[in-house]
């Protein structure tokens, strides 16, 4: 399938990474679904990015918007999950207010599950699909170095880097690959003072997003300046 005959969709693109990224996959020749909890902003994104991106209202932590969103978006073939909350920076695993880590369990984890839940079975039944999940530095495996200073978030994305390798194991075999991706800081509203634009992560996101269908799955690729 030519690059041209592939939609994309991402998550929370109105702003920051998300948005880079469907503005690369744009450039790249790709129609691009630019979803964001509210319409107006994916309208005004969409607008300012050009011919060949649609908005679509799509709030990951709301099962009716996904299920709408699913619909009314029709085959995609390249999958984003970026929507995501830093809440709890500065905090520790010890004193970090339990609201702020199921606020963001709600969005990072539940809500990037709850996409791939509408998302991924279509593209099985297609036999061709490509989904990057967003996931940080902040993570770690056993053995390695879990970021402390934002546990809510390091453990949100620790567990969507488990949930990538679980749906990846899941759709083997069937055309559709599914991978999690470290942009490394990115100067987003997110992080502000970091140098990366979120330009260049995005050309590695979308890297890994258009790596062919029988590349890698289950792996957890890191842009490599933030080895
Ligand atoms: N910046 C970094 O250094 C860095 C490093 C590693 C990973 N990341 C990850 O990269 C992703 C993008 O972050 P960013 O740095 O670009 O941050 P950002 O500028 O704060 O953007 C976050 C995006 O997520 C959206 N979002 C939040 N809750 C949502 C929901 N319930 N439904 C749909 N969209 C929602 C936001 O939409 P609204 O405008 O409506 O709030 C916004 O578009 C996140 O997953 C983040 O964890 C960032």
């Amino acid at each position: 399938m030519s690059t041209s005959e592939r939609t994309a969709l991402v998550t929370g693109a109105n702003r920051g990474i998300g948005r880079a990224v469907a503005a690369e996959l744009l450039g790249r020749g790709l129609q691009v679904l630019l979803s964001a909890r509210r319409f107006d902003d994916a309208r005004e994104a969409a607008l300012e990015l050009g011919a060949g991106a649609r908005p679509l209202a799509l709030d990951v932590t709301d099962e009716d918007s996904v299920k709408r969103a699913a619909a009314e978006a029709g085959p995609v073939d390249v999958l984003v999950c970026n929507a995501g909350v830093l809440l709890d920076a500065g905090t520790d695993p010890l004193s970090v207010p339990l609201e702020l880590v199921e606020q963001t369990l709600r969005v990072n984890l539940l809500g990037t599950w709850r996409v791939l839940q509408a998302f991924v079975p279509p593209m099985v039944a297609r036999g061709h699909g490509s989904v990057t999940v967003v996931s940080s530095g902040t993570t770690a495996e056993f053995g390695g170095r879990l970021f402390g200073r934002t546990p809510g978030y390091s453990l949100s994305k620790s567990g969507l880097n488990g949930l990538t390798t679980l749906v990846a194991e899941q759709t083997a075999g069937t055309g559709v690959t599914v991978n999690a991706v470290n942009p490394g800081r990115v100067r987003t509203r997110m992080m502000p003072t970091q140098e990366q634009l979120p330009e260049q992560a995005a050309r590695f996101v979308a890297d890994v997003a258009l790596l062919p269908t029988d590349g890698p799955t289950g792996q957890f690729l890191t842009e490599h300046r933030s080895r």
